[in-house]
């Protein structure tokens, strides 16, 4: 044990630090060997644009003017292309620094809290199979006991055997006694969601949070909420959020799954339409089978936002699920009036 713990203790000291210099601002920040500038970044107090932290969404980009550093091979074409990486842009999610740099970046001024990143352990307190695929699983944070975060945002897990991180959104907002619930699908082969799915109650992970700037914004709006499959998870926290304080406005939350099988909470968001005459819970089926005797909506969930809100001017808009459905929801919002601007989403 304490031969294990000194070899620990000394390749920590033989890990490198760069001094990586932020323009315009002159700010520098301090990156480890192997650590991501993006993540540098954020524990170090610095908010700059970033969404998936996994390198497709290319909100992170900003151009490396002086030094070396490795871009990590996840990076697509798509999400950087050849004449951009060849003019020194990076995916900052996606890059690690290999001596001193300087990096042009787009520093933020947010409308929302900053939180700080901090590791984390937690402790598996419940997972149940929820959908034929969706497992609801509660945590409870051992290390620190209670770290804060913004309803909407995620946790980055550590998976073993894997180099990569695997990010998971909260599904309720912040509590004081430190349980976090997470909605994981079960992907096939998937290295990542069949550890959590897999996971039993006294189990402890690790990580890092929070991250994430699917935040509520101006509680003045009326707020269209979209979801598809596990996607529930920062709807639910956002439109719980939503509600912990008095809200005048109109609420709605679309939520599309391909048959009744793969519906789950559809309880939990009946209660609540009971409670506030100003939130009602839209299901709709995609692929549905007519022995399941299903008297609600049907089809794509973007055309079922569009029958029902013709006109969503000066909403706020929040949306996570599968590519394919944010693309077309965001085509829909847009066509109904609501600016690019404030349409938040995560993808995956
Ligand atoms: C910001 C953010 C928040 C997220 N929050 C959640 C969440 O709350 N709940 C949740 O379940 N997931 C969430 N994800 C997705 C999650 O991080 C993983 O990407 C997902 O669980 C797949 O990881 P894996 O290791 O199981 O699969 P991998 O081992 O990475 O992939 C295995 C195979 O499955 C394919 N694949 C990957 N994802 C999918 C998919 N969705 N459908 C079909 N095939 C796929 C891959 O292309 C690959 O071929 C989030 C992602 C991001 C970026
Ligand atoms: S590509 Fe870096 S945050 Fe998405």
């Amino acid at each position: 044990m304490l031969e294990r713990r000194i070899t620990m203790s000394l390749s920590q000291t033989r890990l490198e630090t760069y001094e990586v210099t932020l323009e315009p601002s002159g700010k520098t920040i301090i990156a480890k060997e192997g650590q991501t500038l993006l993540d540098a970044a954020i524990r170090n107090g610095i908010q700059i644009p970033y969404g998936c932290r996994h390198g497709s969404c290319s909100a992170c980009k900003a151009q490396v003017i002086e030094g070396d550093y490795k871009l990590m091979d996840r990076v697509s074409e798509y999400s950087l292309m050849s004449f951009e990486r060849e003019e020194g842009f990076v995916l900052l999610c996606s890059t690690v620094a290999e001596s001193d740099l300087v990096v042009e970046i787009e520093e933020e001024e947010s409308d929302v809290p900053f939180f700080p990143v901090y590791d984390f352990q937690a402790a598996v307190v419940d997972n149940v199979p929820s959908t034929p695929d969706i497992h609801i699983i509660t945590l409870k944070l051992t290390e620190p006991t209670t770290l804060r975060y913004a309803a909407g945002q995620f946790f980055e897990f550590d998976i073993p055997g894997l180099e990569d991180t695997r990010a998971y959104s909260m599904a309720n907002p912040c509590r004081e006694d430190g349980t976090v619930q997470f909605h994981v699908k079960r992907i096939p082969n998937g290295k990542g969601s069949n550890y959590m799915c897999d996971l039993k109650p006294g189990d402890f992970v690790t990580g890092s949070a929070p991250y994430g700037k699917m935040q509520l914004r101006d509680r003045s709006r009326d707020m269209v909420f979209v979801a598809g499959g596990s996607g529930m998870a920062p709807i639910k926290a956002l439109i719980e959020e939503l509600f912990s304080s008095p809200y005048e406005g109109k609420a709605y939350f679309f939520y599309g799954a391909r048959t009744v099988k793969d519906l789950y909470l559809v309880e939990e968001w009946k209660e609540l339409e009971k409670k506030h005459p100003n939130f009602r819970f839209i299901p709709a089926l995609s692929h549905l089978d007519l022995a399941e005797g299903w008297a609600g909506e049907t089809g794509f969930i973007a055309d079922v936002v569009k029958r029902t809100l013709p006109s969503m001017k000066g909403m706020d808009a929040f949306l996570c699920g599968p590519p394919i459905m944010i693309e077309t929801t965001v085509d829909a919002l847009s066509q109904g009036g609501i600016k690019g601007s404030d349409i938040l989403y995560d993808e995956f």
